[in-house]
């Protein structure tokens, strides 16, 4: 039973993605087909996945008996992955999307991020994170740019409707929109209360770019009462004074301050939570207390990868 219509924004090359999608990242095999087969039965349209989450063949699966029987039309779903760090040289990036695609079982993909600015060597397609006997990533200076160049062919050749971005800064935005023929529909970031991007999500706007807010709930961690945001009393008493829980109010946030959502779930009860979203609003004044939860804090800071020129995280926003 579809328990909401999630609106749609309207992208800078035309096409329309869900304000709300599934997340799927450590979610697999039998696990991830319940969640992802629950969600499209109450609603949600946009699924969110990557090479790197090993589990494109299993949600193409389930998305394609859903169509086979006929509970959505391929068109009416917004198909997320990404362009994983190992095949960052422009000669490898069709083969990339073209496994996706064969891994999900479909002829396009709706959107195709690059997934880091930072690029890994390659080795082989079973080994996606190489390292050195010392533990370190093995990491290649393969310019983004070059990168995303060759992800504008994909566009052209019908791979992906979009193309975007993860894990970028301002600074790489930047380069990329002076560059670039296709400016990215939108860049996927950490963004929850304990960091709001406000900054990111200003330039991003100001330059036609939509905002993915992961790890939206902060990755919670109940027995621990972690992340303090999901706990915090702001939270409780919005949440109290909206008879919604705390994670709806948090995602309800991120809708209000214009970031899409992708709230990761295999439970059917909390799927079905994170999309009853759409019968209320917060007010001014509530998305400023909310605000004052930000202190910067990333969950994600991808330590491994710092050294690398291109590390995204050094600089402001
Ligand atoms: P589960 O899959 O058991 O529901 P994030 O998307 O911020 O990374 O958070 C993902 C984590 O949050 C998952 O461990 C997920 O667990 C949990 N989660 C998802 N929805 C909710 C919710 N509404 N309330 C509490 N925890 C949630």
């Amino acid at each position: 039973m579809v328990l909401a219509v999630v609106p749609k924004v309207k992208l800078n090359d035309g096409s329309e993605m869900p304000v709300l999608g599934l997340g799927t990242y450590l979610a697999k095999d039998d696990e991830v087909q319940k969640a992802v087969s629950h969600a499209i039965d109450v609603g949600y349209r946009h699924i969110d996945t990557a090479l790197y989450y090993r589990n494109e063949a299993d949600i193409g699966e389930v998305i394609r008996e859903k169509i086979k029987q006929g509970v959505v039309k391929r068109e009416d779903l917004f198909i997320v992955t990404k362009l994983w760090n190992s095949y960052h040289d422009p000669e490898r990036v069709e083969y990339a999307c073209r496994k996706s695609l064969e891994n999900l079982g479909l002829d396009y993909i709706d959107l195709y991020l690059m997934h880091h600015p930072v690029g890994y060597i390659y080795v082989d397609d079973n080994n996606l994170r190489p390292t050195y006997s010392d533990e370190k990533l093995m990491l290649n200076d393969v310019d983004y740019l070059d990168t995303y160049k060759a992800m504008e062919k994909l566009v052209k050749k019908g791979l992906t409707k979009s193309i975007g971005v993860s894990n970028f800064n301002k600074e790489q935005l930047e380069r990329i929109i002076q560059f670039c023929k296709i400016r990215p529909v939108t860049n996927q970031v950490e963004c929850n209360p304990g960091i709001n991007q406000k900054k990111l999500i200003k330039y991003c706007r100001d330059h036609g770019i939509t905002v993915t807010a992961y790890a939206p709930l902060g990755r919670p961690i109940a027995k621990e009462k972690i992340p303090t945001f999901l706990f915090d009393d702001i939270i409780l008493s919005i949440a109290n004074k909206h008879k919604k829980t705390p994670a709806q109010v948090i995602l309800r946030y991120l809708i209000d301050i214009n970031t899409i959502p992708i709230p990761k779930s295999t439970n059917p009860e909390r799927i079905e939570e994170n999309i009853k979203l759409f019968d209320f609003k917060l007010n001014n004044d509530e998305i400023e207390l909310i605000d004052s939860l930000n202190t910067g804090n990333r969950l994600y800071q991808f330590p491994l990868m710092q050294d690398h020129k291109y590390y995204p995280f050094k600089a402001e926003y």
